[in-house]
């Protein structure tokens, strides 16, 4: 789809580039430069946010730190304010798509996606809130399709791996993918594993208002979607998974509302046959279950009472046993962590029709890649925002509020991820 955005004076603005995630997205937009896909034709880039002072800062350490003193320079630089509608509404024509890190987005993040709207630009964030991602879907899907630009959220570890993981899977199996559980595990190494308060923020406002969700869930008055398949069975909070052999337990994010999403959208726009989906992290041994289960209980409790908030707020690094910190992780913490998610999915072999009787097929996949909040959401962000600019003609047809899958579902996404280091592999296939 040709559309207004293409050819404007900055093919990519990432707001918000002062922050903790936003430095390290500015990172990964230098790194793009080394790709063949851009080293010829390069890149016309700015970072934005509302102290020059910091963003040229942010410009200099990336600078020093990948020996490319070509950012000092070749990068522009925006000021504007969230809280600043002209000023945002400037930044929005000056860019072809908008890598938006400010957050939590119930807070800061519909100023920027109406700007983008209103004004031609896409717009990508790295939101984990099912409650902003849905609310605008609500509020800007038609505007968004009648001024032809995408707007995409949750394009970080939220929910690019549970989302491209599900299609990875359905496209590697010789038949019809009816159902998919998956596994979430970190990995750590000895100097340990944190994350930036930015997150525990987003979090912590995202358990006190779920009765909110609720309450827009209704008046998005969602169709059900089929069951096609053998009925995914709904496993307790906490269980025993023979698949990973460890406990497990819901897993509480994005994920499976946005996998939800993506598969309503192919099936109803697209007549594909919709994954029924299940997302669980895996935790360990009874140990770790009966630690998470408490320190849960305590954060669930404090984030509904507005004191408890306000202590959640004030002493993050306290209340999360030193997981969440104004200071964020190390360097080194972060060069030793990985994740993993493996789905286990079920479906029926081509000409087997799914309605009648069990599924005859089994598949076992894996997305796998590093750190999963300042190394792989980057990278997912980033390789979304050159997919919008690379591959206009595989994206939807019209413009929208886009899950992830819904929008690049028939673009080389996946590919691209491959390439950056979050890898898809399958594991094994099998009759079942
Ligand atoms: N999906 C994922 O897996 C994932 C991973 C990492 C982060 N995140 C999300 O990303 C968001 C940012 O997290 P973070 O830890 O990077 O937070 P952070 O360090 O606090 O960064 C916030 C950024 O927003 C900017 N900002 C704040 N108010 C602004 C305003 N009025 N106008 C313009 N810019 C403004 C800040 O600019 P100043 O420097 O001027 O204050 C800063 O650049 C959070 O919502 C977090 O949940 C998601």
């Amino acid at each position: 789809m040709a559309t207004e955005a293409a050819g404007r004076q900055y093919q990519m603005v990432v707001l918000g580039a002062s922050g903790f995630t936003g430095q390290y997205v500015v990172e990964e937009v230098a790194r793009l430069l080394d790709g063949e896909e851009f080293k010829g034709p390069g890149l016309r880039w700015a970072v934005a946010g509302r102290s020059r002072e910091k963003l040229e800062d942010v410009l200099r350490r990336a600078a020093d730190r990948m020996a490319k003193p070509q950012l000092k320079s070749d990068v522009g630089v925006i000021i504007c304010d969230v809280n600043d509608p002209p000023s945002l509404a400037e930044m929005c024509k000056k860019a072809s798509v908008v890598l938006d890190c400010v957050g939590p987005y119930r807070f800061f993040g519909e100023p920027v996606v109406k700007a983008c709207v209103e004004n031609g630009a896409h717009f990508l964030d790295i939101s984990g809130e099912p409650q902003f991602l849905e609310g605008m879907y609500l509020k800007y899907d038609s505007l968004a399709a009648e001024k032809g630009v995408y707007i995409v959220g949750s394009t970080g570890f939220d929910s690019i791996p549970a989302d491209m993981g599900v299609l990875f899977t359905r496209n590697s199996l010789k038949g019809t993918l009816t159902a998919v559980e998956s596994f979430l595990s970190f990995k750590s190494g000895p100097s340990g594993i944190s994350l930036h308060d930015g997150t525990w923020q987003s979090a912590v406002y995202g358990v006190a208002d779920q009765g909110n969700l609720k309450n827009l869930r209704k008046q998005l008055a969602y169709k059900r979607l089929p069951v096609i398949g053998r009925k995914l069975k709904r496993r307790g909070p906490v269980f025993y998974s023979n698949e990973v052999k460890k406990y497990a337990v819901l897993f509480p994010g994005s994920d499976a509302s946005v996998v939800r999403r993506t598969q309503r959208y192919l099936h109803e726009h697209l007549q594909e046959t919709p994954v029924q989906y299940s997302a669980y992290a895996a935790i360990g041994g009874l140990g770790s279950v009966i630690t998470l289960m408490i320190a849960g209980f305590f954060f669930f409790l404090f984030s509904k009472l507005s004191c408890g908030r306000k202590l959640l707020i004030k002493y993050p690094k306290f209340f999360s046993f030193g997981y969440f910190s104004a200071e964020g992780p190390t360097q080194k913490q972060m060069d030793e962590a990985s994740f993993s998610m493996t789905f286990f999915g079920e479906g029926y072999s081509e000409g087997q029709d799914p309605q009648q009787g069990k599924p005859n097929l089994k598949i076992c996949t894996q997305v796998s890649g590093p750190e999963v909040a300042y190394v792989s959401t980057p990278i997912a962000m980033v390789q979304a925002a050159a997919t919008i600019l690379k591959e206009p003609e595989s994206l939807p047809k019209r413009g929208g509020v886009f899950t992830p899958g819904a929008a690049f579902s028939k673009t080389k996404l996946i590919e691209r991820l491959d390439k950056a280091g979050i890898n898809f592999t399958v594991i094994s296939k099998s009759d079942a």
